[in-house]
Parts: C-alpha cells; structure tokens; sequence
C-alpha cells in the first residue's frame, strides 16, 4: 500500500516536472511583461482580422485589415486617414516580424494588439497604418482585464507574459 502510494506520488512529480521543462524549453521566445509592452504600445486595441493583405514575399511580413471593437488605449491618436471604411476599421502592418513572438494571424482571429502609428521612415509603404509593437493576445477576460488595469496604472507589476508556442 504505501509504496504503492509513493510510486504514484513520485509519478506525479516526475509528470509535473517534464510538463514544467516542455513549457520552459519550448518558450524559446520570451515576452516582455505586460508593463513594458503596454508602455510602448501607444495604442491597444481589441480586433478581428477580417483581410490579409500587402505580403511581403522577401520578409515575409503582411498586413491586416482589422475591425477594431474597443481601443484599451489611444483611441484618439487613431483618427484621420488612418481609420478606414467609415472609421470602425484599421490597418496593421508588421506580422510575421520575427522581433515579435506571437506574429501570426488568420483571417477571422480576434486579438488584442499592441501598436503604434507607422514612423514615418516606413512611408510611404506603409503610411496611415499602425504597426504591430509587440505580441498578440488572446482574448480572455483575465488578459482584458490584466490590460486594463495595465493602461489605468492600477498595477505596479504588470505580470509576466511568456508566450507557449
Ligand atoms: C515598439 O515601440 C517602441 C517605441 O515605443 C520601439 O522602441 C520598439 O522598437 C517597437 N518594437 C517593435 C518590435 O517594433
């Protein structure tokens, strides 16, 4: 009996620990923690990918034509020429760069992105589109509200994100 309860103990262990090394080994890409990555995105915003388009076949970059559904920040830097289609959509450059972990979208995904308007060294290839600044994120509540309370300062440590890929 009570070895047998230790070989299932030690069983559980040794599972938890390879779970743990796969995740750590496999992260091979690690993210800047929220705080850092909400401090240099000067707009977040919350979106669906509904076109793929402008891909760049040297660099393997693209960009998107994403309906935005909440600015998380920065909304009113967003304005003018940038907003199209009668203003509830945008453009996204910047997927696949290989300076950002999670860089890749579908057609149809919903994210929170993290960008910046295009500097202007980018125009004129690239002008009135924001640009991917950092990860994307899934959409869950907690990450809403981890980003939130990011963007309001209400978090002095803003949690570290790894991505798994
Ligand atoms: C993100 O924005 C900051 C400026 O706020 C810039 O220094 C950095 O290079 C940008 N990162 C990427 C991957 O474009």
């Amino acid at each position: 009996m009570g070895s047998q309860r230790r070989l299932t103990h030690l069983y559980g262990w040794a599972l938890m620990i390879v779970a743990v090394f796969c995740q750590w080994c496999q992260g091979s890409c690690p993210e800047k923690d929220l705080g850092k990555r909400e401090e240099e995105a000067n707009v977040v915003l919350t979106g669906t990918v509904e076109e793929i388009m402008n891909m760049d076949p040297v660099q393997n970059t693209y960009s998107c034509k994403v309906r935005v559904w909440r600015y998380l920040k920065g909304k009113t830097m967003v304005n003018g020429e940038v907003l199209l289609d009668g203003g509830n959509k945008v453009m996204i450059g910047g997927f696949g760069d290989p300076g950002i972990c999670d860089n890749q979208v579908a057609t149809g995904d919903t994210r929170i992105f993290f960008v910046n308007l295009t500097p202007e060294y980018m125009w004129p290839a690239h002008k009135n589109e924001l640009m991917l600044n950092s990860s994307l994120m899934r959409i869950t509540l907690r990450n809403l509200e981890e980003v939130e309370l990011c963007v309001e300062g209400k978090l002095t440590r803003c949690g570290l994100h790894i991505t798994w890929t």
